[in-house]
């Protein structure tokens, strides 16, 4: 079953184009790796398919419902109310954590399936103490973002995506601000979640990562996807030139 299924996305901003042509679906239970040079637009792709950007043209569908059509070249959003019901289905996790600051570890976790899905305080308890002892947390959740380290405060932004019970979870660059040694940490965790068949969009240079636990590599270059297909092919064997660039790049 396709749980995401985007055609023909565009993204603009102001003049500058920085999707053109974009289409990629994700099966569930499938991880898919995307990798690019910086300004590529895999963030700003990863924001569109998490309706934090308006598409400027294109289809957007989460298992097989329409959520922005293309009516004569132009992107038309479905209702708030259905677009409220949509956010349920995916998670995102940033490069940088974006905890809430003035927030405890425990209520970072416990916010969103308390406020915005409206679950009861004492289950979602229960599930955030699990999700925080699922990553490494327990003892922690006292604690304020400013008084864990990098690795930690990714961890709880793990936990934080996970507690919304998502079919989807999205990340851009989750280690790119972390040190080597705390890397492998978050990369475990994520592997793990594969291995649970936890359906996975993972922007990310770590190339050995997704080499192992995607099943489909993409590689974007200046707002379009340039080459796809699995590890073997496009990072074993890349066909164009500007993968081969890239890749060769980074070995470096
Ligand atoms: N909010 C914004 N306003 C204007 N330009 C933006 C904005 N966000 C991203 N861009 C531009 O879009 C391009 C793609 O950016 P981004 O999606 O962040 O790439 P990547 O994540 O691959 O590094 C870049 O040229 C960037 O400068
Ligand atoms: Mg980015």
């Amino acid at each position: 079953m396709k749980l995401l299924e985007i055609t023909n996305l565009k993204k603009n901003y102001g003049d500058l184009r920085v999707l053109s042509d974009i289409s990629l679906s994700v099966e569930e239970g499938q991880v898919v790796a995307i990798i690019g040079p910086s300004g590529s637009g895999k963030s700003t792709l990863l924001r569109c398919a998490t309706l934090l950007e308006d598409m400027d043209g294109g289809t957007l569908k989460y298992n097989g419902e329409p959520v922005c059509e293309d009516k004569d070249g132009r992107a038309v959003y479905v209702s708030k109310q259905k677009i409220r019901e949509i956010k349920n289905i995916f998670g995102l996790v940033f490069q940088n954590f974006n905890l809430f600051p003035h927030y405890t570890v425990l209520k970072n976790v416990m916010d969103a399936p308390v406020s915005v899905q409206k679950r009861s305080k004492e289950e979602v308890r229960e599930e955030a103490l699990k999700l925080l002892d699922m990553v490494g947390l327990s003892g922690k959740e006292d604690s304020y973002p400013c008084q864990l380290s990098g690795g930690q405060q990714q961890r709880v932004a793990i936990a934080r995506a996970l507690a919304m019970n998502p079919k989807i979870l999205f990340f851009d660059e989750p280690t790119s601000a972390l040190d080597p040694e705390i890397t492998a940490g978050i990369l475990k965790i994520l592997r793990d979640l594969a291995e649970k068949k936890m359906t996975m969009v993972v922007v990310t240079h770590e190339i050995d990562f997704a080499k192992k636990v995607a099943d489909r590599i993409i590689f974007m270059d200046g707002g379009y996807i340039v080459e796809e297909g699995s590890p073997e092919e496009v990072i074993d064997n890349p066909k164009n030139e500007r993968t081969k660039a890239f890749l060769q790049k980074l070995e470096k």
